[in-house]
């Protein structure tokens, strides 16, 4: 099945016919002489960089009663003006990516329309802990045109920085990078954040555009590699300027949104410290110098603006095992700029030493293992040079360029059942990446614990305990993790670099009462 899917891409690509232009854009990528970041002068459109960091627009509540959160959402085509005189079509939720905040012990009621007219979707609530019939399965799909309701509780001790993103079958890559995708806050009853340092979101994502204004078909190497934009946008803009007063802290929560970054992070003039994951606060504060925040994944900082002067969000170098010429140069783009007065505001007050606790999950009793593989058909990962390659050699419907992206051997089948579990049992997953690529796992319903993470026989223990729904498995890398369902039904797991979910590295886990 998803092989047929990829040949379909692929000769999508090749036969579509007012693709040519950006065809010679994408194979020029592929062949190395292009690069996403620097494309040459002309050929891509530029987008304005400095102006104001927007906040992302809430979803407001409908209801009037305490403790409900009631609201529409409809998923339809829409136009982005991203760079000056070109108009992009995307896809939105409610003709943006809205941010749903809602607080812990609250009922949620969300009618959903799908507008988008000729392809299914679903929503689906990453990270959360909503019943599986709620939460947008691929088996779940609602028809172009279609309407549905998602209905859960968000339980006690739920608060954290999780989104939401469609799931249909075969078109989750697709979906996601044009567009669709937004922001679910779970607020706790006390938060032990001081409110002083506000609450902004930071979402990320990833644009190419080409020089008309569309985004481009993806490409062999997107599929391969999942697909890097151009421009990795906050809030849907680029390098967007926000001010602070110096000696300020505020609270950021940094969401990868893309389908396939991964974003080594460093605050420059100004100091980070994690607060919370993919699950919420963790225990106590860590201080750190830089931090990897692969698809999918959250994180909450405390950023100490402590220095007058631009401070700036920029990436560093990765290497995350790309296959292929056309490897983004990803290190030294400026994501945000926090301008620093020279006056010093007054004292904020600290941030407390203790957050919450996290108890450990305990003792398993069962292991899974999963095994991640991947394989480029009749090619070598080695000589995966495509330079030279023309129409003819694209073209191929051979099983020479047969890619498959793994677990436990076995491609994703909606019709399968890979692994059959129970409700609140603790079990120890051992998930071994023998790819040559990184590939950040992710496990629907319910949050893990990392344990250890083993590779070349060293073993490294994390170093403070945090709820986590995405983890990068580096290459050659064993990541065991402890989990625990505690509602029934079918849950995937998968890699969340989309094109490798819908490329087959995906399973299922169902999960019995
Ligand atoms: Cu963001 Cu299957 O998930
Ligand atoms: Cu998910
Ligand atoms: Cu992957």
């Amino acid at each position: 099945m998803h092989r047929r899917t990829f040949l379909a891409s692929l000769t999508g690509l090749v036969v579509a016919g007012p693709a040519t232009a950006q065809m010679n854009h994408d194979m020029g990528s592929m062949g190395g002489h292009g690069n996403h970041n620097m494309p040459a002068a002309g050929t891509n459109p530029v987008l304005p960089e400095g102006q104001p960091l927007k906040e992302l627009p809430r979803l407001s509540n409908r209801s009037a009663v305490p403790g409900v959160f009631k609201a529409k959402l409809a998923a339809e085509p829409g136009v982005v003006r991203y760079a000056e005189g070109l108009d992009t079509p995307v896809l939105l939720y409610n003709g943006t990516n809205p941010v749903i905040e809602a607080s812990e012990g609250d009922t949620v009621e969300i009618s959903f329309k799908n507008g988008i007219l000729d392809e299914a979707t679903t929503i689906h609530w990453h990270g959360m802990p909503v019943p599986a019939d709620q939460d947008g399965n691929p088996t779940d799909p609602v028809a172009p045109g279609g309407e549905r309701i998602y209905a859960f509780e968000l339980p006690e001790g739920s608060a954290a920085s999780y989104w939401f993103h469609p799931h249909p079958h075969g078109l989750t890559a697709e979906q996601v990078y044009r567009g669709l995708a937004g922001i679910f806050v779970v607020k706790p009853k006390d938060d032990p954040i001081p409110p002083e340092y506000g609450d902004t979101i930071l979402m990320l994502t990833d644009l190419r555009i080409a020089a008309d204004g569309t985004m481009p078909e993806s490409t062999m190497s997107d599929l391969m590699n999942g697909r890097v934009g151009d421009h990795v946008l906050v809030n849907g803009q680029k390098n967007p300027a926000m001010a602070v007063g110096l000696g300020e802290k505020r609270r950021l929560r940094l969401y990868n949104a893309t389908n396939a970054r991964f974003l080594l992070l460093k605050f420059e003039n100004a100091s980070m410290t994690v607060v919370g994951t993919d699950g919420g606060l963790i225990e106590a504060p860590v201080a750190i110098d830089e931090l990897l925040l692969t698809p999918a994944e959250r994180v909450e900082l405390i950023v100490s603006f402590d220095k007058p002067g631009a401070a700036t969000l920029t990436t560093l170098g990765y290497e995350r095992g790309w296959m292929g010429p056309g490897k983004p140069n990803e290190a030294g783009m400026i994501l945000l700029t926090a301008n620093v007065s020279e006056e010093a505001v007054a004292a904020m007050p600290p941030l407390p030493a203790k957050l919450r606790s996290i108890e450990p999950l305990g003792s398993p009793i069962v292991t899974r293992r999963f095994v991640l593989t991947e394989s480029m058909g009749g090619m070598d990962h080695g000589d995966m040079s495509m330079q030279g390659m023309d129409h003819s050699s694209m073209s191929m419907s051979s099983d020479s360029m047969e890619m498959k992206f793994l677990i436990n051997g076995a491609s994703f089948d909606m019709n399968r059942i890979d692994e059959v579990s129970k409700v609140g049992q603790v079990e120890l997953w051992e998930v071994v990446n023998e790819a040559d690529m990184d590939h950040p796992f992710h496990v629907h319903g319910t949050q893990f614990q990392i344990v250890e993470r083993e590779k070349d026989g060293k073993v490294i223990t994390p170093p403070y305990r945090a709820w986590k729904d995405t983890v990068n498995i580096v290459a050659g890398e064993t990541v065991r993790i402890l989990l625990r369902q505690d509602l029934p039904g079918p849950r995937m797991y998968h890699c969340h670099i989309l094109e490798h979910e819908q490329l087959g590295m995906m399973g299922t886990v169902d999960v019995q009462a």
